[in-house]
């Protein structure tokens, strides 16, 4: 049977990949990723696209491949995001949206216990400043909230009680 796309949106570092993963793993599903996409499209890490283009060159880069999802991928896919991609207007069109929540300094932490972290820090160039990035994240917990068709509480929680409640409600 087909299942609608699911859409994991959240904040950097909340553990999206993982999750998609898991899903996959836990499921007839598959999985694609936008910032993966992006690379492709562009032949470059995210951390360079921003660095050279900047970020609004990013934004439509994202938007484009938010069209491209719409029209090509029509179920059965886990399409984990980056952390801005909610804004995108198309995005219930996509498919369910599943918000993953955690606090900000469990997302920090989170990182910071993990392996690669430096790696995973100095790849991301909106998390270069944590200053920053708590604002960013203040502004963005409550638009990620009202878009999404389900919120899924991950802090402090084991990948597969997170997959079995997100298989649960799909
Ligand atoms: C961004 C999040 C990143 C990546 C880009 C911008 C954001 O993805 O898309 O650096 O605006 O929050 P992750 O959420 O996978 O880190």
């Amino acid at each position: 049977m087909n299942k609608s796309n699911i859409i994991l949106i959240g904040f950097m570092g909340v553990g999206k990949g993982t999750i998609a993963r898991s899903l996959v793993k836990n499921s007839s599903m598959f999985a694609i990723d936008t910032d993966d996409l992006i690379e492709s499209m562009e032949n470059q890490k995210i951390k360079k696209i921003f660095e050279v283009n900047g970020e609004a060159y990013f934004r439509a880069l994202e938007k484009k491949c938010a069209l491209w999802l719409e029209d090509n991928i029509k179920n059965n896919t886990i399409i984990s995001t980056g952390g801005g991609f909610y804004k995108q207007e198309n995005i219930k069109q996509i498919g369910k949206v599943i918000y993953l929540q955690s606090s900000f300094d469990g997302i920090i932490n989170r990182i910071k216990n993990s392996e690669n972290a430096q790696k995973k820090l100095k790849k991301r160039p909106l998390l270069q400043n944590l200053e920053e990035a708590k604002k960013l994240y203040n502004i963005r917990v409550s638009e990620y909230e009202a878009i999404a068709d389900i919120t899924v509480n991950v802090e402090n929680k084991d990948i597969i009680d997170i997959t079995n409640e997100i298989l649960k409600n799909i």
